[in-house]
This record gives C-alpha cells, structure tokens and sequence, in this order.
C-alpha cells in the first residue's frame, strides 16, 4: 500500500474553548492489522461534544486521550483487510476509532453496521451509531413520557435533541424546543412538528417557559446544563423527570461553575434526575436501531446533517458545536460509502 496515513494527534489539554495547537495533523504510515484485528479505511467521521470531555484531563466515564495519542472518535469505515474471521474485505463498520483515514481495529472496538435498509450509509451512521440511541433510551428508559405530557429538550435543533423532540411528538406529547437561532427554532416547528420554540439568545427564558408550559414542566431532556436546567427547574411539575444528557454549556468553561439555584425542587416536586451515558444501554443497541430506523422509513423521525469534506478540517469543523454554528449532525466525510 503506497498511500500514507493522516491522523491527528492530542499535543496540549485545552483550557477553554478548542484552540489550533491542541490537535496537529500528522503524515504517518499505514498500520498493519496484527492478529484479531482489522484495518479499516475512515469513511465518515462524527465530530461530537464529548470530543472536547476526552481531550481534557476533567472527570468523565472513559479514560481522557493521552497527551500525544491519535485524538478519539466515534468512525465509520470500509475494511480493507481482515486478520478477522468477524470482517471481510468492503464490511462497513462502525464504532469507537481515532481521527485518522487508516485505522487497525478489534471487534471490541467496532462493529458491522448491519442492516440498514434503504437508509443511505451516511445518515445509518450519523443517526444510529450514536445520537438516535442517546436519544431514544435517554427519553424513553429515563423519563418515561405519557400521552399528554409535556417534555422541554435543550440543544433541540441538534443531533440527539432534534431526534428526542420527535420521539416525544410519536409518544403525544407536548413537545418544546429550546435552540439558539430562529431558523432552528422555525426548523423544529415547521419541519418536525415541535408544539413550540424558544430561542435562548433572544428571548427571556423562564417567561418564554411559562408561557410555553403553562400547566409546568413533566420532563426535561437537558442537553445542556447551566441556566436553562435552571430556568427548567423552577417549572417541574410533581414527580417530574429529568434526564440529564449533556452539559454543553459548560464543557469549555475556565472557571467553577455554579450548581443550579433551583436544586430544593429536586426534593419540593419529588423529582427523578437521572444522568447516563449511551455506553450503558450498548446491549440493548438492536432495540434503538430498529425503533429509529422504522421512524425514519416512515417519515416520523427527520434528520439533517452537517457534513464537512476532508479530514484535515475536523479541527476546524469540531468548535461549531460549541458556538451553535452545526446544524444537525456534525461529521467529517472522508469517503463517500
Ligand atoms: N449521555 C450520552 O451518552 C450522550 C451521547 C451523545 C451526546 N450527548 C450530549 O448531548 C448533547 C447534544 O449533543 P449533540 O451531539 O446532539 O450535539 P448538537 O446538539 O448537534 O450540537 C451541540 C449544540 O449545543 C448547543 N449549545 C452549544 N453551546 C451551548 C450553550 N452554552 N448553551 C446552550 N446550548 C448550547 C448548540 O445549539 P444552539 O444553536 O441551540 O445553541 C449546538 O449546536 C451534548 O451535551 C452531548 O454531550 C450525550
């Protein structure tokens, strides 16, 4: 093989928001798959919040990326050789591999993608490698939303918030969406059939909450922490649920940041917060996958992505999701599949 490897490499922890000089994109050799293994051709790349938690030294559910060590990431690839009898040459797979366009894997780190009907490879990997199970067991297995229910979902225009808001919608709910752009806001509505939008930049949160909630709050998807689990907070209703997802707001934050005002609510309404993380459920996968990928077929579940070409732009492309620049899902496409 006469191609050379791209790969980026962790140099520095960040101290704050992504700077250019915590990654370097190195030429490099192609790794030869030892036994077990396979290697695999990076087709798509999904650039994600928690990339920010692996290369900080913070407390968080896996290891953080060593300084110097391939920068890690959640891949979609096409085997180009198999040491493997579980791969074979062309098998698309799918899991947890590094920022590079060749990549030796186990079957502990990766798996087949699987059957995936008539969904195109990109959005198969885009919706269910990841967000679309976030989404699924985080509102169904944690908060268990009934009919009539009103749910509030932050970060609601992207990946797993987009696809929570539509889930609650399939299982009737009241279904409100906090984004922080109009035209996201008008997407969720118009396009996913939200009941309402609130645009944090813009508008007083807890009125626009009041307003929006006027019976209160049953469950919050928090995909983002701070002052809108706050806001949130103060609205919940007896018994309320609260599935704790992400804290984007605050993954890039230099100083201590303050726990919630609202906290006595917790115990006031007899509330369930409950955090997890999508590593828990992996064994029950299958369920998610057939559950999102028949909402999709049906045209009940409507996703976007925010692709960029080119490997050595997933440096670049990464900051978006902290300043709200993606739309959808963000990933780095190295090869269509
Ligand atoms: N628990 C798990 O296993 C798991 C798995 C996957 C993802 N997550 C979490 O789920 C959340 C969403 O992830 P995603 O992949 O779907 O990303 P995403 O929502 O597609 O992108 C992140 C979005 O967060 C919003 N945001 C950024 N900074 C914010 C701030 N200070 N305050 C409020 N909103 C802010 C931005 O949207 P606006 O334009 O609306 O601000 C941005 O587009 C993240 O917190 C992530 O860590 C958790």
């Amino acid at each position: 093989m006469s191609e050379t490897n791209h790969i980026w490499r962790l140099r520095k922890r960040p101290i704050g928001d992504i700077t250019d000089d915590v990654l370097s994109f190195e030429e490099e050799s192609i790794p030869e798959p030892a036994d077990g293994e396979c290697l695999f051709r990076l087709n798509y790349l999904s650039l994600d919040p928690t990339n920010r938690i692996w290369m900080s030294d913070m407390d968080q559910y896996m290891p953080p990326v060593a300084i110097d060590d391939p920068m890690r990431g959640v891949v979609c690839g096409t085997v180009i050789k198999s040491k493997n009898t579980a791969f074979k040459e062309g098998d698309i797979v799918s899991g947890i591999g590094i920022w590079a366009d060749y990549q030796v894997a186990s079957p502990e780190a990766v798996n087949l993608l699987g059957d995936i009907g008539s969904i195109p490879v990109i959005d198969a990997f885009g919706t269910l490698a990841l967000v679309g199970p976030t989404a699924y067991f985080g509102l169904l297995d944690i908060t268990d939303p009934q009919a009539g229910e009103s749910v509030v979902v932050s970060a609601a225009a992207g990946a797993v918030g987009s696809i929570v808001g539509q889930i609650a919608k399939i299982k009737g709910c009241h279904v409100v969406g906090i984004a922080g752009t109009d035209e996201k806001c008008q997407w969720i509505t118009e396009e996913l059939d939200f009941d309402q939008a609130i645009n944090y930049k813009t508008e007083n949160v807890p009125e626009a909450l009041q307003r929006a909630c006027p019976d209160g709050i049953d469950i919050y998807f928090d995909n983002v922490g701070g002052d809108i689990l706050d806001a949130c907070l103060k609205l919940m209703n007896l018994k309320g649920r609260i599935s704790t997802c992400g804290l984007i707001s605050q993954y890039n934050a230099i100083e201590e940041v303050p726990g919630p005002k609202n906290y006595p609510m917790i115990l006031m309404q007899r509330l369930k917060v409950q955090g997890f993380i999508i590593l828990d459920y992996v064994d029950r996968y299958p369920e998610a996958i057939a559950a999102v990928s028949k909402w999709m077929a049906e045209g009940k579940i409507k996703v976007r992505q925010d692709v960029t070409d080119g490997l050595e732009n997933a440096l670049e492309t990464v900051k978006k999701l902290y300043t709200g620049a993606n739309n959808g899902k963000l990933m780095i496409r190295v090869k269509d599949v």
